[in-house]
């Protein structure tokens, strides 16, 4: 009898450990089939869209996307009717503390370079200017954001940062 429970014991211990093994099998291929089709949520979350108008202004005061984004499509339309001399618009992509410095540079940079100062590092990202009915599009890398990073979107076209920006959170 003596010699008998600790034999019981040695198989439970060996169904427990034969069970352990079995779900970790199991789960693996759950965990592959699980993010699978949450990387294409991703890819879905990391094109970002906004529109300016004629009254000077953007339709979103924000915009996010997930840090496990590795790239970042942003479209711009112009929803407007006046050419891109009078009121165009782009999309500016800063640290917020750089906004009104990179708004200031922008403006002096004129509308054959996008108003955006050339070699400007404090440009994270930006699209060129377009007028009443255009669009256009820029991807770039988020290698260089922080993950719940401090951005801000603007328009660089003189005067309409005032109005036009917003705050971008990645992550
Ligand atoms: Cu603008």
């Amino acid at each position: 009898m003596s010699g008998q429970v600790p034999a019981q014991e040695e198989m439970m211990m060996k169904l427990i450990r034969n069970s352990l093994a079995a779900i970790f099998v199991l789960a693996s291929p759950g965990l592959v089939l699980v993010s699978a089709p949450a990387a294409a949520a991703d890819a879905a979350a990391c094109k970002l869209e906004i529109t300016g108008n004629d009254q000077m202004q953007y339709d979103k005061k924000e915009l996010s996307v997930p840090a496990s984004c590795k790239e970042v499509t942003l479209t711009l339309h112009h929803a407007g009717q006046l050419p891109a001399a009078a009121m165009g618009h782009n999309w500016v992509l800063v640290v917020t503390p750089d906004l009104t410095a990179v708004a200031n540079a922008g403006m002096g940079a004129g509308l054959a370079s996008d108003y955006i100062p050339a070699g400007d590092k404090r440009v994270l990202a930006h699209t060129k200017v377009v007028g009443g009915g255009q669009t256009t599009s820029v991807t770039f890398s988020t290698a260089g954001l922080k993950a719940g990073g401090d951005y801000s979107y603007l328009c660089t076209f003189p005067g309409h940062n005032a109005l036009m920006r917003g705050k971008f959170k990645f992550g």
